[in-house]
C-alpha cells in the first residue's frame, strides 16, 4: 500500500482512477478545486469503494497553483508520518476551443501549476509522477498506428501546455537521480464505471462526441451534428481510438506499480486500445445500448481535425504489461447507464 496525491481526483478520468487505486488498497489525498467537477463524484467513489476503503481518502479543496495549498496535500493522510509516495497529476484544463480563446489561462493552470506541483514534490522528498499526457500532442499525424517517437507538434495552445509539461518532466529527470516519472498519452476516453454512479459530466454544450451522443440520446439535445462526412475513412466520418475510462483507470495503476518497482525512470507512453472507430459507427453502436436510433446530420468539417488518430498503443503493453480490456458495446453500454441514470450529471 502506498500513500498517493491525485490532483484534480475529484473530474472525469481522476475519480475512476481513485477508485481503482483505493480498490488497490492504496491511501489517498486529492487535491481538487472543483474548477470542473464536483465534490459529489468523490462520495459516490466512498460508497462504491465499500466500507474497506474508510480512512483510506482525504479531500483537500485547494488549487495546484499555490504552495499553501500543496503543502497542506502533502502534509495531509490518514498515518501522519509517512509522506506521499507519488503524485497522479491530472489537474489541468482541457477544452481545445478555450484554450485558443484564453491562452494564458492554460499555460497558467496546465504548465505553471504543473511546475508549483513538481517544486513542491523536491521539497517534500517525492519524486515519482504520473502525468495526464495527451494523443494531442501528435497534431496531424503523419501514419497511424501512431508510435510513441512520432513527431510532437501540437496544433493548439492546449496541446502546447501538455507538451511543455512532458518537456518540463524530461529536465527534471535529467537533472538530478531519483525521478521515476510517466507521462501518460491519452487517446479518446469515454463511457463510465459499469455501475453508473460515477461518469463524465461536462458543464455545459459538451466539446466531445461522446457526451454530446449521450446527452442526445437522453433527450437533452435535439441531433448530433457529425462534423464532416467526407474524409479518407470507410464511411467518410472521423475515425479515432475511444478507450473505456475503467482501462485507462488500470492503465493509471500499471504505470504506479511499474515505477514504484523500478529505478528512475522517464516512460512516455500512449494509452488507447489501437483500434480505430468511425463517428457513425460511435452513434450505431450507442443507438443499440441506449434502444433507440440517434439522430444525426452530417455537417462540414470541424477546423483542427484530423481524419483518423489511432494508437499504437504495444509500447504500453511491453513496458507496463497492461491493454484494454473493453470494447466500443462497454463503452456504450456502461456510458448510457451512467447518462439515464444521471440525465443531468452529478446534480441529478
Ligand atoms: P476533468 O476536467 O474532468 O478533470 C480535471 C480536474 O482538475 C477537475 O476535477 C478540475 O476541477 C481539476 N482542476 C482544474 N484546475 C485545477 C487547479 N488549478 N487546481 C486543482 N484542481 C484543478 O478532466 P479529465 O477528462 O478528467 O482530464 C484529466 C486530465 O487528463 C487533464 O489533465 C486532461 O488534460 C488530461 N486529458 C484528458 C483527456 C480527455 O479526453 N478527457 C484526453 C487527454 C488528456
Ligand atoms: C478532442 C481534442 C483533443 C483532446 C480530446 C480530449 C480537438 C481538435 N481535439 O479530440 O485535443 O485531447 O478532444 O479532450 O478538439 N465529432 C463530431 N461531432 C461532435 C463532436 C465531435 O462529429 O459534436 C467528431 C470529431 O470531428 C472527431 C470525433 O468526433 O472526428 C471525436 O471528436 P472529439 O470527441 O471532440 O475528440 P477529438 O477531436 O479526437
Amino acid at each position: 500500500m502506498a500513500r498517493l496525491l491525485i490532483t484534480g481526483g475529484a473530474g472525469f478520468i481522476g475519480s475512476h482512477t481513485a477508485l481503482v487505486l483505493l480498490e488497490a488498497g492504496h491511501e489517498l489525498v486529492v487535491l481538487d478545486n472543483y474548477a470542473n467537477s464536483s465534490p459529489e463524484a468523490l462520495r459516490r467513489v466512498l460508497e462504491l469503494a465499500g466500507p474497506e476503503a474508510e480512512g483510506r481518502l482525504q479531500v483537500i479543496e485547494g488549487d495546484i497553483r499555490r504552495s499553501t495549498d500543496l503543502d497542506r496535500a502533502f502534509a495531509a493522510g490518514a498515518s501522519p508520518g509517512a509522506g506521499v509516495e507519488a503524485v497522479i497529476h491530472f489537474a489541468g484544463l482541457k477544452a481545445v476551443g478555450e484554450s485558443v480563446a484564453e491562452p494564458l489561462r492554460y499555460w497558467d493552470v496546465n504548465v505553471n501549476g504543473s511546475q508549483r506541483l513538481l517544486a513542491a514534490m523536491r521539497a517534500h522528498g517525492c519524486r515519482t509522477v504520473v502525468f495526464s499526457s495527451s494523443a494531442t500532442l501528435y497534431g496531424y499525424p503523419e501514419a497511424v498506428p501512431i508510435p510513441e517517437s512520432a513527431p510532437i507538434r501540437p496544433i493548439n495552445p492546449y496541446g502546447h501546455t501538455k507538451a511543455a509539461v512532458e518537456k518540463m518532466l524530461s529536465d527534471v529527470a535529467a537533472s538530478e537521480a531519483g525521478w521515476r516519472i510517466a507521462c501518460l498519452r491519452y487517446f479518446n476516453p469515454v463511457g463510465a464505471h459499469p455501475s453508473g454512479r460515477i461518469g463524465e459530466d461536462p458543464n455545459g454544450i459538451p466539446n466531445n462526441l461522446f457526451p454530446f451522443i449521450s446527452q442526445v440520446a437522453v433527450g437533452r439535445r435535439e441531433q448530433v451534428q457529425v462534423f464532416g462526412g467526407d474524409w479518407p475513412t470507410s464511411d467518410g466520418s472521423g475515425v479515432r481510438d475511444y478507450i473505456h475510462v475503467m482501462d485507462l483507470a488500470e492503465g493509471h495503476l500499471a504505470a504506479l506499480n511499474t515505477l514504484l518497482a523500478g529505478g528512475d525512470q522517464l516512460l512516455q507512453l500512449n494509452l488507447g486500445s489501437g483500434h480505430g472507430h468511425s463517428v457513425l459507427e460511435v452513434i450505431e453502436a450507442f443507438g443499440r445500448a441506449c434502444g433507440r436510433s440517434i439522430p444525426h446530420q452530417i455537417t462540414q468539417r470541424r477546423s483542427g481535425d484530423a481524419a483518423i488518430t489511432v494508437a499504437d498503443p504495444s509500447e504500453a503493453k511491453r513496458q507496463l504489461g497492461w491493454q484494454t480490456r473493453r470494447n466500443l458495446h462497454d463503452i456504450c453500454q456502461d456510458g448510457w447507464r451512467w447518462q439515464h441514470s444521471n440525465p443531468g450529471g452529478y446534480a441529478t
